[in-house]
């Protein structure tokens, strides 16, 4: 029911080009930014077949190539930001490009640091198009990151991998691992050691070896759509099968049930060294939260749908240290303020974060909400719907095929009603 990982997917086929065997990867989500970085990735060489959310990977006969046009990323910042460092250490030319959403979004938190390691990555304003052009990336490359971003050390680290070197990644708020894990899966010598704040990731040049399948979990950040729909919807009971419970990912789990929130996690496991488990969530009675600092790396996909859960909560709940929402597919806390405003929901918005003042009461008003072309933005007030006497209409949702393509199919099987005009 719960959707392939997006970030784990994208993974997946850049790693499984890199390993260059015959691989089979299931539970894929079959969504538009995976299938970008698909396309990327055989546009340089690589031979990736896919079939609804079984993906084949083809052992190449030949190296990687130049790709014969630009290379579109779509509305992938991942897919982008992780191909520039693989692309980078390949000794490859070539532009990306993406979407007029992915055009403005900013480029040298990646750029800088794998220049810096001996790549040549050249951005238009610090934005794309991106030009690659060969490079030599250097051994030992040791960067501690300004920012907290998984894509970014990601990016650096798969720059390394692919040029078979040594490098040290230090963060200084923990963010999402799976590229780590990932490697750890296909035996790759990599380490994490946690320090004062953060951790620091050591990976030594190491052959990966291959395993003949690989299976994606399901995606925390989809689930979160559907736990904050049970919590927040009258008499609901729901099981969310599959979810990928990674401790760097599901940090909204726990801010969740400091609000109230009834859930409980059952059938826990581990699927390609990342937790997974069913997720069991009943109608719950939500009073307002504080959440910054450490915690928002974790939770920072999940914080539009958190905003509807604070919406309909008792109290107040305040949002802060998380400006890296201004800069993701769209900016995304105007995105929530301006739909907050027109639900009448009361609310404050600041620089890095927002203050919700929540209300039990269902929402009167019936206004057209712009989506500002966001997936997470769009299922969130189409979620908030289901507190709404007379329904919500929410414009431009195209984008929900980026992260969750059967959202309409899943939800409607929930009880909600939703049409497409
Ligand atoms: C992602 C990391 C996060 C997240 C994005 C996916 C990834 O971005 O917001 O949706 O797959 O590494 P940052 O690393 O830029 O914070």
């Amino acid at each position: 029911m719960c959707p392939g990982d997006k970030s784990i997917s994208q993974r997946a086929v850049i790693l499984g080009s890199l390993l260059n065997e015959d691989i089979a990867i299931k539970g894929f989500l079959n969504g538009e930014d995976p299938i970008s970085t698909a396309n990327a990735l055989n546009a340089i060489g690589s031979s990736i077949t896919i079939q609804g959310t079984s993906v084949t990977i083809n052992k190449r006969d030949i190296p990687f190539r130049n790709p014969d046009k630009e290379v579109d990323l779509g509305n992938s910042g991942t897919g982008m930001r992780l191909m520039m460092g693989l692309i980078s250490s390949l000794n490859l030319n070539a532009t990306l490009v993406g979407d007029k959403s992915l055009m403005k979004r900013p480029m040298l938190r990646v750029s800088n640091p794998l220049n810096e390691m001996g790549a040549s990555v050249v951005c238009n304003e610090g934005r794309p198009p991106i030009s690659i052009s060969e490079g030599k990336i250097n051994n030992n490359f040791d960067y501690v990151m300004p920012i907290a971003s998984a894509q970014v050390k990601s990016s650096i680290i798969l720059a390394a991998v692919a040029a078979n070197k040594n490098v040290t990644v230090t963060e200084k708020h923990p963010t999402r691992n799976h590229t780590e894990r990932m490697i750890s899966y296909f035996q790759g010598n990599i380490k994490s050691t946690p320090e004062d704040l953060g951790n620091k990731i050591q990976y030594t040049s190491s052959k990966l070896i291959p395993t003949s399948t690989y299976e994606v979990v399901g995606d925390f950040s989809s689930a979160s759509f559907l736990i904050v729909a049970g919590l927040i919807a009258e008499q609901s009971n729901i099981l969310i099968k599959n979810v990928g419970l990674n401790p760097t990912r599901c940090g909204l789990i726990s801010v969740l049930k400091s609000m109230g929130g009834i859930i409980d996690i059952q059938n826990e496991r581990m699927v390609s060294n990342e937790e997974v488990g069913d997720i069991h969530v009943v109608s719950s009675s939500l009073k307002g939260i504080s959440v910054g600092g450490d915690i928002i790396p974790n939770i920072i996909d999940e914080i539009p749908i958190l905003s509807i859960a604070a919406s309909f909560a008792n109290g107040e709940t305040l949002i802060s240290d998380a400006k890296e929402l201004r800069v993701k597919e769209s900016d995304r806390l105007q995105a929530i303020a301006d739909g907050l405003r027109k639900i009448n929901i009361q609310h404050e918005l600041y620089e890095d974060g927002i203050r919700i003042t929540g209300s039990p009461d269902d929402i009167s008003v019936c206004p057209e909400i712009n989506s500002h072309g966001d997936h997470r933005i769009a299922m969130s007030f189409l979620i908030a719907g289901l507190r709404s006497k007379n329904g919500i209409y929410v414009k431009d949702c195209a984008n929900i095929f980026t992260s969750f393509p059967n959202f309409i199919e899943v939800m409607s099987s929930l009880g909600m009603k939703l049409n497409e005009r």
